[in-house]
């Protein structure tokens, strides 16, 4: 599997220093970069990325972007709900200033006990990846042709980047106030995880290209939905159905979320089919890195790894999942019915076209020879131990 893509692409290759993608995705969503070093200069981030490839896309593919801002105001900004008719952390949590107050915590904390801490694991995970929003706005915003020049600039693209990041802030204000009320989880500790994640960063390859950039977040946004979506079913499976809200209410934003960036991907299967196909294969070659793929609590080298192989035991997000996603792309897309492709085009659409099952059973055959995993204390929760 060559891991560099052909001088001829128009996407140079960022795969240098990234895993083939015969690797499970479980174990390359952890793939990069997770070692620690234990000497570090002071004011470094405890994970740094290196070769990492810029400026991906050509000049004359930016003008497409600007002619796409009325499609986009009229097919985009429509999917935001206005701030008036949005839900608030607040609708979900204890109202502080009410005589009941006291009591409705005294329930939340009561429900919580009967979770597991597995499932913890879990939420804590999902609450630090939505936490790291600072590092996913920048990220938004080193794509080329779209970025907030500004930081209030009235384009739509920018528009619409600030106004989705206005309704994901709300996701890890109320995974977060939620957890602190449970009294389950050591909160110092996700607080330095988070701290520490946003000083990281993320690497998704994007090379601030905008083709890149919106098939990272539309396989990102997908993987979320289907994530909050399971811990969702989980928690009412435990009996806290308040819970079980609050993460389907998130889901259903990821989900929103969704619906735009892979409506933003089929236009530009639309318009520039053989791009947008090599754009694609180039990205799932990669493999698409889970954002909080950098994290690290000050303790464990490996934290990424361990949360990922919980999630992957409780079913929250599985490998299998992952084929799934990139599965309902294809099919989204319908990247098969693609004509006139160049002769990379087409074997960058083969490619595509045909991963998802090879993924499978890769999975299937690791899964087969995969041995009980170790069981681990996690900072998150008091270093109780839960099995990987
Ligand atoms: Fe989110
Ligand atoms: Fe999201």
């Amino acid at each position: 599997m060559a891991l560099r893509a052909s001088p001829a692409s128009p996407l140079p290759s960022s795969a240098r220093g990234r895993r083939a993608y015969g690797a499970s995705p479980v174990v390359a969503m952890a793939s990069t970069l997770n070692r620690v070093k234990t000497v570090k200069e002071p004011y470094t981030p405890p994970r740094e990325v290196h070769l990492q490839v810029t400026h991906s896309l050509p000049t004359q593919k930016k003008e497409i972007f600007d002619s796409l801002q009325s499609w986009a105001k009229e097919n985009l900004l429509n999917l935001l709900k206005p701030v008036e008719k949005s839900w608030q952390p607040q609708d979900f949590l204890p109202e502080p200033s009410s005589d009941g107050f006291y009591d409705e915590v005294k329930e939340l904390r009561e429900r919580a006990k009967e979770i597991p801490d597995e499932y913890f694991v879990c939420l804590v995970g999902d609450m630090v990846t939505e936490e790291a929003l600072p590092t996913y706005q920048t990220m938004l915003n080193t794509l080329d042709g779209v970025r907030d020049e500004t930081g209030a600039s009235p384009t739509t693209w920018a528009v619409w980047t600030r106004a989705w990041t206005a309704e994901e802030n709300r996701h890890g204000d109320l995974l977060n106030k939620y957890m602190y009320l449970t009294g389950r989880v050591d909160m110092k500790q996700i607080e330095k995880t988070i701290q520490y994640l946003i000083g990281s960063g993320m690497d998704p390859g994007t090379e601030n290209n905008p083709y890149l950039g919106f098939l990272y977040t539309s396989f990102q946004e997908r993987a979320t939905f289907i994530s909050h979506g399971n811990t969702a079913r989980h928690a009412k499976e435990y009996g806290d159905l308040k819970l079980a809200q609050i993460c389907g209410t998130i889901a259903a934003d990821e989900k929103r979320h969704e619906t735009a960036y892979t409506k933003i991907v089929e236009k530009l299967f639309e318009i520039d089919p053989d791009y947008t196909v090599l754009a694609f294969a180039d990205m799932m070659r990669k493999k698409i890195t889970m954002p909080a793929h950098l994290m690290y609590d000050g303790k464990d080298d490996n934290l990424f790894e361990h949360f990922s192989a919980v999630a992957q035991r409780l079913g929250v997000y599985t490998a299998k999942d992952y084929a799934d996603i990139l599965e309902f792309l294809v099919h989204r897309w319908k990247v098969v019915d693609l004509t006139g492709l160049s002769g990379e085009g087409r074997r960058a659409q083969d490619f595509v076209c045909t991963l998802a099952p090879r993924i499978r059973r890769l999975e299937e055959r690791a899964q087969a020879r995969a041995k009980q995993g170790p069981i681990i204390p996690f900072s998150w929760i008091y270093d109780r131990k839960v099995q990987l």
